[in-house]
């Protein structure tokens, strides 16, 4: 926006597109065969079709992280994953339930970072045998320390019942209102915080 319009209050189409908020729906699985990117799909054209902020898929597998503390810090996927979240205004994260919760590889990436996760919002869309609750709690516990304010709806999806043989993802309506829901919290909440940083 130039002096003028901002001196006289004008905001044209694209200075409104220029100002909505950017949010990752970040893949917590990485392994080979993972159904992540599935979900991560169909979370994204939710978002898509509410046309609200800027939303991309980030996929920690292509940072390619080390596991913390086994390097000296200078691989480049740990700059450009840093440099990522520090240009996203909030999250959603795809959580799959292993050993009762999250990835060691969310693990490792929510490691990886620090100031640049602060002061910003994060929902969960979560799937395991029971809709990957414990997991989702447990991820709850360390945005807190990382000062991530986490939104109360939480999509959970049953590996039975939204996915045929574990694998193929087919996922109940019921889930879209919910979907929708968390992505309303996640955007208010996303702007507020935006204005403290
Ligand atoms: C190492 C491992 C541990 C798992 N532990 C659990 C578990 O404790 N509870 C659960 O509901 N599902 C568990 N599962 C099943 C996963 O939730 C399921 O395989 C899911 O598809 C994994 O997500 P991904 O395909 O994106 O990797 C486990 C899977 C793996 C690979």
């Amino acid at each position: 926006m130039g002096f003028l319009d901002k001196l006289f209050g004008n905001t044209s189409k694209e200075d409104t597109t220029m100002e909505k908020l950017n949010i990752g729906i970040i893949l917590g699985s990485t392994r080979e065969g993972r159904v992540s990117p599935q979900v991560g799909e169909w979370v994204k054209g939710i978002a898509d079709k509410r046309g609200d902020a800027n939303y991309e898929i980030v996929d920690i597998a292509d940072y390619q992280l080390p596991f913390l503390g086994t390097t000296d810090g200078t691989e480049p996927g740990i700059a450009a994953w840093n440099q990522k979240l520090a240009n996203l205004d909030g999250f959603v994260f795809i959580v799959q339930e292993y050993n009762h919760s999250i990835t060691g590889a969310l693990k490792n990436a929510l490691d990886f970072a620090r100031e640049v996760w602060n002061n910003k919002a994060a929902g969960i869309v979560s799937y395991g045998s029971t809709g990957g609750a414990r997991a989702a709690e447990h991820l709850r516990g360390i945005m807190g320390e990382l000062m991530i304010a986490d939104v109360r709806v939480h999509p959970t999806l049953s590996l039975f019942t939204d996915f045929e043989n574990g694998t193929v993802f087919k996922p109940q309506e019921l889930h879209l209102n919910n979907v929708n829901a968390m992505f309303d919290q996640v955007i208010a909440w996303s702007g507020a915080l935006k204005t403290l940083r």
